[in-house]
């Protein structure tokens, strides 16, 4: 045992059982009128949202000053997407599929956390989802594993990187585990699926963050199979301590173990204590479990103390990784000096420029004339709190530029009149409002959406059209025949079905934090070639939730001829709608176009063991320079257990100067090709493996290997 466990080790042995639990407890200043003497006698180990660097101080002086141990606090918050200068929400941040660009926001969060005392950051959100009823589709990285794998081990790379100053950041990888998967797309409800299907969909990105080293994970709200995430000992024993050797704190989410009363596992709070003991939760957020109930569970013998010894241990080795013993403090500095620095608000724009996926373009786009007419319309041309995103921190709407005004700015010889026509829920609109703006436009820019309220936690929508009467404010400018550029700007993908074709060209900026504004000014007179692809598929109807491009084949085919019975065709489809997505996983445009070509492959069979390298070239065939995401999907043909007809297994992205053709290399490795089976084993199955390459899920069949 090194010396800084040795010093753990004594520590605990000078520790009453009641200060032990105390680091069990999580607190936010409202959990009780005590709280500065509950510090004071080491009843509490951390603390939740607070911003204030005095507030936190002063709390602070109390844990390390005036406690019998002087073990300090951690103070944690929900840097989800940015502390003041505000990213992209995750989903928008998921569209850039740029990787290093993610790292780059990320460390500008954690800075700016970090600075104002926060060291525990409950993020990377890492839930799969592809559900876009769910509000909190926003925080994660859309319906692909793979893709939010990649992006959960940059979050917790950027996180606990060591910062300046040398402070350190503990990531907190979250909701453990399936959350994205609600029955019916409403939060918190329950969650049923096989151990196949969370072992292959749902935890890689849980794992990737943990093999990246995340220094704790949050349980989940809901019930998984019937027994709760919060007291799941599968979850929380068998796969994350046992299979994956998880090292780390296990937190609960916010009073879920106090919830496992309502989820009617536990007829009280100490048998809810009982429960997530059992299961391994170590730190109960703002709960009254462990706080009221765990001590008398260990003088009764049913908590062992040795448990709780090694809890406690796990929670002082964060505190040490974190240096709060050497540096309890955090240093009051001008915020002029961490927040919203010009380094800062570039990487957000950057972000933000990234995040925009062009849906469609008819040749508006970009508006490059200076001097055209331009009518701006919409409720969320001149909205600074709705670009901030659900969950915005301490992001402040007085300090963020408008896209309107972004608009006016880039084209400012140009005559602008503006007519939000609507509000973004309302169910009135100005028609003569926008008759006087649209009078003599030569282009409108109309900017539709969500409010920052309608996504995030607990916000989930049945309907998934814009919201109010945007859809007939889309419909009123459309009968007016003016080249019309409809950007949606929400939290999660709407079903703009009818409206695609009633406008000249269809931009998708998710909420996109602090510079959202000029981000869109630079996409729309092309400063900024747009390269966002789509980490979700674009459902035509709520109706066919869940859509993902992953899908299996069925008995029944939709692109075979299916059975036909009583002279009908029946196969997987709908009798009303066409089956596919309006726009597909991966699916974005650029201002330039792209070809692919000179598809090759090292061999046609291999070994376990082996690998398998192939390559393709890729041209930019337009007139301007453009980033490209070529995307690598394979299938696997036939194994003892479906298949889907394609899973994303690399990408990787390029800018090329107009004419200009680059080769890339793709490696795959043979122990890459297994699935899991019924118990969650992976099992590599000999067979042929077809491989697609292109510019989405929709990419074409290149080759195919057997592995032998
Ligand atoms: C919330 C969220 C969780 C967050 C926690 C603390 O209810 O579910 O993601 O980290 O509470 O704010």
């Amino acid at each position: 045992m090194d010396a800084e466990q040795d010093n753990l080790e004594n520590l605990i042995k000078q520790m009453t059982l009641e200060e032990k639990i105390g680091q069990m407890v999580q607190a936010d200043v409202h959990w009780s009128q005590d709280i500065k003497q509950l510090i004071k006698q080491g009843r509490i180990g951390s603390m939740l949202s607070l911003q204030d660097t005095k507030l936190i101080n002063g709390l602070q002086k109390i844990a390390v000053e005036e406690s019998r141990l002087g073990i300090p606090l951690i103070f944690g918050n929900d840097v989800i997407h940015g502390y003041k200068t505000i990213l992209p929400i995750p989903l928008a941040q998921a569209c850039s599929w740029n990787m290093d660009l993610i790292f780059e926001a990320d460390s500008v969060a954690a800075g700016e956390a970090l600075a104002s005392g926060t060291q525990w950051n409950f993020a990377p959100m890492v839930d799969v989802c592809r559900d876009p009823r769910w509000g909190r589709i926003a925080e994660g990285g859309g319906e692909d594993p793979y893709l939010n794998a990649r992006i959960a081990e940059q979050r917790v790379k950027a996180y606990q990187r060591t910062h300046p100053g040398n402070r350190r950041m503990a990531a907190c990888v979250k909701h453990f585990a399936g959350y994205g998967a609600p029955i019916a797309g409403k939060d918190y409800n329950s969650v049923d699926m096989s151990k196949r299907q969370l072992y292959e969909t749902y935890f890689p990105p849980f794992k990737q963050a943990i093999q990246a080293g995340a220094a704790s994970l949050m349980t989940a709200f809901h019930d998984l199979n019937g027994i709760p995430a919060t007291a799941n000992k599968f979850l929380l024993c068998q796969v994350l301590r046992q299979e994956w050797e998880f090292d780390g704190v296990v937190i609960s989410d916010y009073d879920a173990i106090g919830e496992l009363i309502q989820h009617r596992v536990a007829k009280d709070h100490r048998e809810a204590s009982l429960l997530a003991a059992r299961a391994g939760v170590e730190v109960d957020m703002t709960g009254n479990a462990y706080h009221f109930h765990l001590s008398s569970l260990v003088t009764k013998g049913l908590v062992d103390e040795s448990w709780i010894n090694k809890a406690v241990y796990r929670i002082l080795a964060l505190k040490q990784y974190l240096n709060i013993f050497e540096k309890p403090y955090v240093e009051e500095k001008d915020e002029k000096e961490i927040f919203l620095t010009p380094k800062n608000l570039d990487t957000t724009r950057k972000m933000a420029e990234e995040s925009i996926v062009l849906l469609k373009n008819d040749g508006c786009l970009p508006i490059e004339t200076p001097g055209k007419n331009i009518a701006v319309i919409g409720p969320l041309a001149d909205d600074p709190g709705a670009i901030l995103g659900c969950w915005k921190c301490a992001g402040d709407p007085h300090k963020t530029e408008t896209v309107l005004h972004a608009i006016k700015k880039k084209y400012s010889e140009s005559k602008i009149r503006y007519c939000p026509g609507c509000t973004i829920d309302g169910s009135s609109i100005d028609r003569e409002g926008i008759s006087r703006a649209l009078d003599g436009a030569d282009v409108c820019l109309l900017f539709t959406g969500e409010s920052a309220e309608m996504s995030g936690e607990a916000h989930n929508r049945a309907y998934l059209g814009l919201p109010g009467v945007q859809n007939s404010l889309v419909e009123l400018v459309a009968e007016y025949r003016i080249p019309t550029v409809l950007v949606v700007m929400s939290g999660r993908p709407l079903v703009l079905t009818g409206l695609v074709s009633r406008v000249d060209a269809v931009v998708l900026a998710l909420h996109g934090g602090s510079k959202a504004g000029e981000a869109l000014a630079n996409i729309i007179d092309g400063t900024v070639n747009p390269s966002g692809k789509l980490p979700v598929s674009l459902p035509r109807a709520e109706g066919q939730i869940p859509l993902y491009y992953a899908y299996n084949s069925t008995g029944r085919p939709i692109e075979t001829k299916g059975v036909i019975q009583f002279n009908k065709e029946h196969k997987t489809k709908y009798l009303d709608l066409d089956h596919t997505p309006l726009y597909e996983f991966g699916y974005g445009l650029s201002y330039t176009t792209f070809t692919y070509s000179n598809y090759q492959c090292n061999k046609t069979e291999i070994k376990p063991g082996e690998e398998i390298r192939f390559s393709i070239s890729v041209t930019n065939t337009g007139r301007r320079a453009g980033k490209e995401t070529v995307q690598v999907y394979l299938q696997d043909c036939v194994a003892s257990i479906a298949r889907p007809v394609k899973q994303l297994y690399r990408f990787h992205q390029l800018f090329l100067q107009p004419d200009e053709t680059t080769e890339i290399l793709f490696t795959i490795d043979s122990e890459e090709l297994g699935f899991f089976n019924e118990e969650g084993k992976v099992v590599l199955e000999p067979g042929e493996f077809s491989i697609f390459i292109g510019p989405s899920s929709n990419a074409p069949l290149c080759g195919s290997f057997i592995l032998e």
